[in-house]
């Protein structure tokens, strides 16, 4: 297989106009970032680059504006952040301000391309979608993947590839159906797979136990089913924190009464999921455990996150809500690797590959 082009790969870039396709995709509140992690991890692509005399103009989309100009959406304050971290740095509007981008036209990419001698892809959390500012400026520009990208790639791809046994995956979220692929994909290779978040509920139930009024999801009860009869081993909650019929905080075992809501693993699960990754040597995580924004409710995740701190095993967290999670407990500094990416990170586990990496093999310097 072809390999993918690093930046040596683009040669001398002194006077060259480099665009450099990143993941600013930020938290914003009140029009202020509230998490600027994302750029800060372009920052060794864009530093490399300057610092041999090339002229970055970085390019991004923000939130999802669905191909018209609106001023929420507007890149200013990224803009502004930018300027204080790498002074100097273009970085163009949003690139879903253009209905091309996410419809792949190439009159799109054309427009990006024009006046620019290479192409830089480090957005790996958007490298899963095939749009014009990923997959268009390869097929005709010199390109590499930047610094982020080869970390995210390198990290990632291990997991899949020789991880160090026992290799446990933990995972949480809400809904079960949005990560089955990756679910039967990490089934192969792990020793035992962590289920929290919301979507143990559908597992349960699928046991046969009551969950109350717990979010599930009824048309996956099948699959979790089959699932469980994989003779895999697959750790459930022995315990469940949540609210009664009345509204009130209660523990339960695993047999919801009628009424009550699960919001959280309770303790005796997140010892036993935490014994798990304690004794791992590789773990992965994404998706919280419960709903953690509500303090009564963050125990299990924050139980999970100081065991992920703690462990001396190999301990990757994918992007989003588990990233969020780790940062609000002060740990993100205690774990080998934090995903950029959510949704990238999941799909790259699942298929080994992307849309985006798969361009930039294609690139006219690739070898
Ligand atoms: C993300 O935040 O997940 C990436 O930036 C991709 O954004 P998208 O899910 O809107 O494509
Ligand atoms: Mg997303």
């Amino acid at each position: 297989m072809t390999s993918i082009p690093v930046l040596e790969d683009l040669g001398d870039v002194a006077g060259r106009r480099v665009l450099v396709r990143t993941d600013f995709n930020v938290p914003l509140h009140d029009g202020e970032i509230t998490d600027d992690f994302r750029i800060r991890a372009a920052l060794p692509t864009i530093t490399w680059l300057t610092e041999r005399g090339a002229q970055v103009v970085c390019a991004s989309h923000l939130g999802r504006p669905k191909g018209e100009a609106n001023p929420k959406y507007s890149m200013d304050p990224v803009r502004a952040r930018l300027a204080e971290l790498a002074p100097g740095v273009e970085l163009l509007e949003n690139l879903r301000f253009d209905p091309g981008e996410e419809r792949n036209d190439p009159a799109f990419a054309a427009k990006l391309v024009k006046g620019v001698d290479a192409y830089v892809d480090d957005a790996f959390g958007a490298a899963h979608r095939a749009h014009a500012s990923i997959v268009g400026p390869p097929k005709t520009l010199p390109s590499a993947m930047g610094r982020l990208m080869q970390r995210e790639v390198e990290v990632l791809l291990s997991l899949r590839d020789d991880p160090k046994h026992p290799f446990v995956a933990v995972l949480g979220g809400a809904k079960i159906s949005d990560k089955l692929g990756v679910v039967e994909a990490l089934l192969e290779v792990v020793d035992a797979l962590v289920i929290g978040g919301a979507m143990c509920f559908t597992f349960l139930a699928a046991q046969g136990n009551p969950i109350g009024d717990s979010l599930f999801e009824p048309d996956q009860v099948d699959t979790c089913r089959r699932l469980l009869g994989l003779g895999k081993t697959i750790h459930l909650p022995e315990d469940i924190v949540g609210v009664d019929a009345n509204g009130d905080y209660a523990t339960f075992g695993t047999r919801l009464p009628d009424g009550a809501k699960g919001f959280d693993i309770g303790p005796g699960s997140a010892a036993a999921f935490s014994d798990v990754i304690m004794e791992a040597r590789t773990v992965f995580w994404n998706g919280p455990m419960g709903m953690f924004e509500d303090e009564r409710f963050a125990a299990g995740t924050r139980t999970v996150a100081q065991a992920m701190a703690d462990t001396k095993a190999f301990t990757v967290v994918g992007g989003g809500d588990s990233a969020a999670a780790l940062a609000q407990f002060g740990l993100d500094d205690d774990v080998d690797h934090v995903s950029t990416g959510g949704g990238a990170s999941l799909e790259l586990l699942e298929l080994g590959d992307l849309p985006g990496l798969a361009a930039l093999r294609e690139a006219p310097n690739a070898h």
